[in-house]
């Protein structure tokens, strides 16, 4: 159990995060918000890159600065930008990071052949990475961070830069990886955690939103997302009057859908909340909406 109290980041005189408290046990936790939300750091202090300011984490109860390799032991990380050789091979690169870690190389050599086979990178294991492509090289990524089959996978936007085909065969790779294991990820974007998210996690004006399941953050917006079709010509005063969340070209109008507290017009049509509505309704300021 993975528990964060108190914690607050600042550098210099800004204040990255103030007093955020948070419990992950086994599962998949979605750390989801925009950019510069502190997401980065939050995960930095999460594998004592860096030490927060104030508050301390805590792994079974103990500091986890307080531990000597043990707690780096059970953790894989991938960082938001991981660095990596591109004249190797996927598998001469994973081979080097496993005698940095110590790990004998018969055993080294198996996990290794398991992992890439895992990461759906077996034939190409032996081909340099110069030529690969961005999901590609996210999955070698991945493919480092569970070299040392950790209890603990703390993933930085490991998203960016795969189309959605490899988005949803990450999402596959994850659920299957969370048996037994604690997986945090990062993104700003909502369809990569929707549907695997234990719980998500959301942090605004360098606080704690949200923890807690997509059912009940959509349960915020319950009763308050409608949509309806307007003229084109009237989509300027529905801007100004009315929280956007997206707008759709139809025949000849436009098809909004938007967030309303109070009573509706009768032409309206109630929807239920997805966590999209959430994100674009509590980010709308960071993300420049319209209000
Ligand atoms: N070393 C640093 N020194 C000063 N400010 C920093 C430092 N690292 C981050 N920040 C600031 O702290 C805030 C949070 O940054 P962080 O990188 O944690 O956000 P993030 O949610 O990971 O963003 P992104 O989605 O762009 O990766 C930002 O305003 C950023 O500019
Ligand atoms: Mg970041």
């Amino acid at each position: 159990m993975l528990v964060i109290q108190d914690v607050s980041k600042n550098y210099g005189n800004f204040t990255a995060l103030k007093d955020i408290n948070l419990e992950f046990s086994a599962g998949v936790y979605g750390l989801l918000a925009p950019n510069g939300a502190g997401k980065t750091t939050l995960i930095k202090m999460l594998v004592t890159l860096i030490s927060p300011s104030k508050g301390e984490i805590l792994y079974n109860g103990t500091n986890i600065t307080n531990f000597d390799e043990e707690y780096r032991d059970i953790l894989g990380y991938l960082p938001q930008q991981f660095g990596y050789y591109k004249h190797y091979t996927p598998k001469k690169y994973l081979m080097y990071l496993a005698a940095l870690k110590g790990i004998d190389k018969k055993v080294a050599h198996d996990r290794i052949t398991e992992l890439l086979k895992k990461v759906a990178l077996s034939d190409v294991a032996n081909k340099k990475m110069r030529k690969f492509s961005g999901g590609m090289i996210q999955r070698v990524g991945i493919a480092q961070a569970l070299l040392n089959d950790p209890k603990i996978l703390i993933l930085d936007e490991p998203t960016a830069g795969l189309d959605p085909k490899e988005r949803a065969r990450f999402r596959q790779l994850l659920t299957e990886l969370s048996r037994e294991r604690l997986i945090i990820i990062s993104t700003h974007i909502v369809s990569d955690i929707e549907s695997i998210a234990n719980e998500v996690v959301m942090i605004k004006n360098q606080e704690l939103l949200y923890m807690d399941s997509v059912e009940n953050i959509c349960h915020t917006l319950e009763g308050s997302i409608y949509e309806t079709s307007i003229a084109n010509e009237e989509l300027e005063s529905f801007r100004k009057n009315h929280v956007l969340l997206s707008e759709k070209q139809e025949r000849g109008s436009m098809l909004v859908r938007f967030v309303h507290k109070g009573s509706p017009e009768p032409e309206w049509t109630l929807k239920s909340p997805h966590l999209e509505d959430v994100f674009l309704f509590e980010y709308r300021d960071d993300l420049s909406l319209d209000v």
